[in-house]
């Protein structure tokens, strides 16, 4: 049911019976698109006759959808590589078809077909439409006479827009929808401009179809996805702005959520839209990375700790009830005590519901490996816990302070325990837990906060 830009997938048609093809087990690393890119992998293939496991055992064919964000991610897939190969040994079962999809295909492309942890298969993120064709070979008697050229499949398309069916758990009842790939930043320690290419747009055609097709599926929610969402520019009339005005259009969707915003691009009318139309949630996911102005233009950035600030003013000022969460790294080359205080005083400034904190990882090939890595580990990780102690401090002040108030949340799922609780999650994305009560997934409710733990609220039903 993935299928390329132009040729629509009708996503209301009952999912096909499990395949009597190979079985395939598809296994997700790194952020949200590739979560998406998946779910448009195993459309591709359930189309195809392929029986999709959620298991790796059993699988013919397993492939690991990769990251190359940090150096960790990439070694991580690596030694995965080599765990599926030996649990095959040992079990004294035949070896699988592994092959590596995404961003580190794209980044290592042939490499990955050499030394000990070889893959049999490397296909990057414009070429899943190849995976049908290739896997039936591969999968084949005589597979191993496919020819080395057939192996790795890389590069990038523009017209690669995958349109992956409605997942059936999707993540927080949440349907992600890709709007458009790549990145024309060149921020300077990243090297997702490498794999994932210069930005390239979905049609807004095709993303309010996907959308109408996810809410005849039963949708309420979804989440644009990009890696600069708010860069979205269709056309000089159509920027994200207008997207989100579109997309509020369609009948039945209740909630559009977005990630990843630029904080460069939180233009006042982008916030004045978010703030004026209800079904977008406030929530804003706006990465500032560092607060110090010498390391922002060092990672190329594009703003300064001040005029971030300011963005969080007006974005206050015009979205109701708006949160914040971003993305820190810790120790880029050069950054000195001085500069990472400065970071502690933006995010003590802003007060943000949730951090993502990383220790710098020097990418190869990206402009900032030409600086020298000069931050030791040790001193990385001791500012990476401290960012998290002053996170977490920030938080506790602000969760007690939220005591007593009410606020509607949506039922996402029944906890895990004790019975009869329930998870649920408010528009500006705050998780609340409520024990003792008759809820259903998918309902709206009122509920008052009676206390927190951790990054959950605990709320009541109020008579
Ligand atoms: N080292 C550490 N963190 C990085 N990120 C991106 N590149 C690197 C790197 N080289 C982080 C950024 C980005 C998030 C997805 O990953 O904070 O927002
Ligand atoms: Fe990882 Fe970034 Fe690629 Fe996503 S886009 S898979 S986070 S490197």
């Amino acid at each position: 049911m993935a299928t390329f830009q132009g040729g629509l997938p009708d996503l209301t048609r009952p999912r096909p019976e499990p395949g009597s093809g190979p079985a395939v087990y598809v296994e997700t690393y790194g952020c949200q698109m590739n979560v998406y890119d998946s779910q448009a992998i195993e459309g591709l293939l359930r189309d195809e006759g392929y029986n999709l496991v959620q298991e790796d055992l059993g699988a013919d064919v397993i492939l690991l959808n990769t990251c190359s964000v940090r150096d960790l991610a990439e070694h991580k897939v690596i030694s995965r590589v080599g765990e599926i190969r030996m649990r095959r040994e040992k079990a004294e079962l035949p070896q699988p078809v592994i092959g590596i999809c995404g961003c580190m295909a794209e980044r290592l492309g042939t490499e990955l077909r050499k030394g000990p942890r070889k893959v049999d298969l490397v296909v990057g993120v414009d070429s899943y439409d190849t995976l049908p064709g290739i896997l039936k070979d591969l999968t084949a008697a005589g597979h191993a006479q496919v020819p080395e050229a057939l192996r790795t499949h890389t590069g990038h398309r523009n017209d690669a827009h995958y349109v992956a069916p409605p997942a059936l758990y999707p993540t927080n009842n949440s349907h992600l929808v890709t709007i458009h790939k790549g990145c024309d930043y060149k921020c300077t320690y990243c090297i997702v401009p490498q794999t994932r290419g210069p930005q390239s747009e979905k049609a807004p055609g095709t993303i309010v179809e996907e959308i109408r097709g996810i809410v005849a599926a039963g949708g309420a929610e979804v989440t644009l996805l990009g890696q600069n969402v708010t860069a979205y520019k269709w056309s000089d009339e159509l920027d994200f702005a207008g997207l989100i005005e579109k997309v509020a259009e369609i009948d039945g969707l209740q909630r559009i959520r977005f990630l990843t915003g630029h904080p460069r691009d939180m233009h006042p009318h982008l916030m004045d839209t978010i703030g004026r139309l209800d079904k977008v949630c406030p929530w804003l996911h706006v990465p500032v990375q560092s607060g110090s102005d010498r390391v922002l233009r060092r990672m190329k950035r594009l703003y300064t700790g001040a005029e971030y600030l300011d963005m969080v003013d007006y974005a206050r000022r015009v979205i109701p009830d708006v949160t914040f969460s971003a993305d820190i790294i810790v120790g880029f080359p050069g950054e000195t005590e001085t500069d990472f205080q400065d970071t502690l005083e933006v995010v003590r400034k802003v007060k943000y519901d949730q951090l993502f904190s990383f220790k710098y990882s020097e990418r190869p090939g990206v402009p900032a490996a030409r600086l020298p890595d000069d931050v030791s580990v040790d001193e990385k990780k001791r500012r990476l816990a401290e960012l998290i102690k002053v996170q977490e401090d920030t938080w506790e002040a602000m969760a007690g302070q939220q005591i007593g108030q009410v606020w509607t949340a949506v039922v996402e799922a029944e906890a895990r325990r004790p019975v009869g609780s329930w998870r649920l999650r408010t528009a500006n994305n705050r998780k609340v837990v409520v024990h003792d009560a008759d809820l259903a997934v998918g309902e709206e409710v009122r509920i008052r906060v009676t206390d927190w733990a951790n990054t959950t609220f605990v709320g009541e039903i109020p008579a």
